[in-house]
């Protein structure tokens, strides 16, 4: 949003005027579309630390206050109140649905979970012992091989079936990956069952014996889906966006964002952090791991510790945290000896001058993955559930971003560092 202010830049004899963009909310924004027209110079910011790749009204995070907002309701009513659905309605719409709407949408997203029969026969290509991450970029990624009807991104009916069928059938998807890696046969959603309810459904039930869904453990599934569901520009959403910038279908874009997710410094860190406390095993090895963490000269860092803008605590742990000792309450599991450690690890961190200084808090990963483990998850679906979840923000980044008009492909220049231009020698003069 266009203010009066500007910013002056004077550099080599040159001034040149940016002017200043006010959000909503947040700190303001210096406009730099014009610089390199006007002074034939970048900007460099590798990591995008201080750089706004976009104009967006989904989500918004105070990292130093520990706030984050989808929408402009605070995570913790959405948490408390509301549920995964509802909230993919509001990431994807604006507003809270009224009771017909969100009938309607909940039916239409139930309607589309099962997969074209033939991408069974895809997902039997994989090797047995595949990661369900590993699959299910493949699979997303196929499925604009599947589904030609919603590929026309400039049809905004097709960009809406797409939608849908991204938030219905990734579940279907995620525990089918889990199924294959397990040699189990694949389950069928059932549509009578809630959207967490079918998830548990299709990964613990088989033919031989249905799995019966715990209410309070489809709350505990259907909170996590709600935490992950969307989370500002972060890498794998800018990854979807600098896709589907291009043009791309939204399955390529999805598959993008999910390969992104997968690595250990971002979606993979919930299963990094499980490995990490098992590695751990004891409260009395936390000094040894703390030490290894604080030290130059060790790449070892705390898994589920940091955060790129979080400066505070993470919102999402601490909802997470309350959940977490909730299903091991109800799953008689409350000593168990991962969750001794997070505590104890917990308590020694936040009391460390290294962490406290370096403002690292526990982040959203550091107890959804004793929550999985403890419903049954082996540790390579964390990482998948995490991604079903966000498939929703990721979708509705990429429709905001096909829905402005002054899009344009994302192409980031470059500070070259490479040799000037010199002559090609022969092979054998070198
Ligand atoms: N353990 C130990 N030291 C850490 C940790 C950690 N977990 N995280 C950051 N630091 C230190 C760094 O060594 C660095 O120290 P220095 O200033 O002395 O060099 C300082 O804190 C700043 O860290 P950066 O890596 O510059 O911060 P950045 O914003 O680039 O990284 C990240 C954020 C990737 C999340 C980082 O904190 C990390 O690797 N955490 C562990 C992995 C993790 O939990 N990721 C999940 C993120 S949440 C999500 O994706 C859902």
């Amino acid at each position: 949003m266009a203010d009066t202010r500007t910013a002056t830049l004077t550099f080599d004899g040159k001034t040149i005027e940016l002017p200043i963009l006010s959000p909503t909310v947040g700190p303001d924004v210096i406009d730099i579309r014009k610089l390199y027209a006007q002074g034939d110079v970048f900007t460099y910011d590798p990591g995008f630390t201080s750089t706004a790749a976009c104009e967006s009204a989904i989500t918004y995070i105070d990292g130093d206050k520990g706030e984050l907002l989808y929408r402009g309701y605070p995570i913790e009513q959405l948490a408390e109140h509301s549920h995964y659905l509802e909230v993919c309605y509001l990431l994807l719409n604006g507003e809270l649905p009224t009771a017909d709407e969100l009938a309607d949408f909940e039916n239409r997203v139930t309607r589309h979970t099962m997969l074209h029969e033939q991408v069974h026969n895809f997902f039997r290509g994989f090797r047995r012992d595949s990661h369900p991450m590993a699959t299910m970029v493949g699979v997303v990624g196929a499925m604009s091989a599947f589904y030609h009807d919603s590929l026309d991104i400039t049809d905004p009916w097709q960009r809406e079936v797409a939608s849908m069928r991204l938030i219905a059938k990734l579940p279907t998807i995620a525990a089918m990956a889990y199924k294959y890696s397990v040699g189990q046969p694949f389950v069928y959603p059932r549509n009578d069952l809630d959207y967490a309810s079918n998830f548990l459904h299709m990964c613990f039930s088989v033919p031989a014996e249905q799995y019966k869904v715990e209410p309070a453990l489809a709350k505990a599934m259907d909170l996590i889906f709600t935490l992950h569901a969307d989370h500002e520009q972060n890498a794998s959403t800018s990854t979807v966006r600098l896709a589907g910038s291009s043009g791309a279908n939204p399955f390529a874009c999805i598959a993008a964002g999910i390969a992104c997710l997968w690595g250990p410094a971002h979606g993979g860190a919930n299963q990094a952090c499980l490995e990490m406390l098992r590695e751990i095993g004891s409260v009395d090895r936390i000094p040894e791991f703390v030490a290894r963490a604080k030290d130059k000269n060790d790449p070892f860092r705390l898994m589920g510790f940091g955060h790129r803008v979080y400066k505070n605590f993470d919102p999402r742990a601490k909802v997470m945290k309350e959940s977490a000792d909730e299903v091991l309450e109800l799953l008689g599991v409350h000593n168990n000896p991962l969750l001794q450690v997070a505590k104890e690890l917990e308590k020694i961190a936040l009391e460390d001058p290294y962490f406290v200084e370096k403002k690292l808090y526990p982040n959203v990963d550091f107890y959804s993955g004793i929550i999985l483990e403890a419903m049954g998850f082996p540790t390579s679906m964390f990482t998948p559930i995490f991604a079903l979840s966000r498939t929703v923000g990721w979708i509705s980044q990429w429709k905001e971003m096909i829905g402005d008009p002054t899009g344009r492909i994302g192409r980031p220049r470059q500070l070259y560092a490479g040799a000037t231009a010199r002559e090609y020698t022969d092979v054998t003069k070198r």
